[in-house]
């Protein structure tokens, strides 16, 4: 099958290559998708789309036009992808459910250690030859509250390994799981018993119209002060707003974050020389106790092969007409 793969990188661009093997004709595309990149899509029966591509109306209409038949997502998140629309138009959606939660449970981890500890800060200053520790005090996670919203299974990972710092660990979903917490001495709790006794607090819910700013600005008036708020989620579970003015106060110690509500179109890419023209992120960027990455959480090797691999997998069954159900998105 002709596959035009949207928002193509250096980093993935490979491992989609390996996983490929020549099965398919791959057009790596730099542009990320959207209703004028969509005419890229011209001849190809797959449009290969990332986490940050508008897969809306507008880019599904002239998908459909042009006589693509397959959108295959290279991420487990779809809230970006408008699902009924493809369902009207009889376009199917695949995506990739699982392909390293370790990757997106570590990666948020090594960002809470990070603040903590402020390793990124002492990193900075002992290449200036500064070895002052002042300012450097972190705390100890051992049998601090950590409280993860969302118990799927990036939560569960998260949590598990918080468990081995020695940290209690309460647990926030709509659908527990009581064995699993029970294994591992985890405990489920509301979200405002959650808010209200956690010193750290990580996302791990998808995004959808009951997770958007599930972080408020009343969520955060309940939080403990000098609590550490950790984003790998989706940037618009939280209101960027409220966690702006929350720094300002000094309302909470600090907040890691790998996603950011409006990122499309600014994270996966190279603004060194130009700066950005996105005032709330540079407003973030200026508070010493945010720490951003830029949607990286999923990129280790392993999730990069599971993601090509499930992706190559899923256009093949498709093309020979075997069973999607295990990676189908449908509502
Ligand atoms: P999952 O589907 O295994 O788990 C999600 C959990 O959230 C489920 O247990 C579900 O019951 C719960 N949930 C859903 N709606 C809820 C609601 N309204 N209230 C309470 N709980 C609710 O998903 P997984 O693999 O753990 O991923 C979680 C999210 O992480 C993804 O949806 C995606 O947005 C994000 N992600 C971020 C990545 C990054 O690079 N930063 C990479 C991969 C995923």
């Amino acid at each position: 099958m002709k596959v035009a793969v949207f928002d193509t990188h250096e980093f993935d661009r490979a491992a989609l290559a390996e996983a490929n093997l020549g099965k398919h004709e791959l057009i790596f595309l730099k542009a990320s998708l959207d209703a004028q990149t969509a005419q890229l899509a011209k001849g190809c029966d797959v449009a290969c789309c990332f986490a940050n591509d508008r897969v809306d109306k507008g880019s599904l209409d002239v998908l459909k036009q042009l006589g693509v038949k397959l959108i295959a997502l290279r991420s487990a998140g779809y809230n970006h992808v408008d699902i009924k629309c493809a369902l009207d138009l009889k376009l199917k959606v695949v995506r990739v459910p699982e392909y390293s939660p370790h990757a997106v449970a570590e990666h948020a981890v090594g960002l809470l250690l990070t603040f903590n500890r402020k390793i990124h800060r002492a990193h900075n200053r002992v290449r200036e030859m500064n070895f002052s520790l002042d300012g450097l005090v972190g705390f100890d996670l051992y049998k601090k509250t950590v409280g993860v919203v969302g118990s799927g299974k990036i939560g569960k990972v998260f949590a598990q390994i918080m468990k081995g710092f020695g940290c209690e660990v309460l647990v926030f979903d709509k659908y527990p799981d009581h064995d699993w917490a029970q294994k591992f001495d985890i405990h489920y709790s509301d979200l405002n018993n959650l808010f209200k006794q956690s010193d750290i607090i990580s996302l791990h819910v998808p995004l959808n119209a009951e997770t958007r700013h599930i972080i408020d600005g009343n969520a955060i008036e309940s939080m403990k002060k000098n609590m550490v708020l950790i984003n790998t989620g989706r940037g618009a579970l939280i209101e960027t707003n409220a966690l702006t003015q929350a720094l300002k106060t000094h309302r909470i110690s600090g907040a890691c974050l790998d996603v950011y509500e409006e990122e499309a179109g600014i994270f996966f890419n190279d603004f060194s020389d130009s700066g950005i023209d996105d005032d709330l992120l540079a407003r973030l960027l200026t508070f010493p106790n945010v720490l951003i990455t830029a949607h990286q959480a999923f990129l280790t090797q392993e999730a990069l092969k599971n993601i090509a691999d499930t992706t190559i997998d899923s256009i093949s069954r498709f093309e020979a007409n075997l069973d999607l159900s295990k990676v189908e998105v449908l509502i």
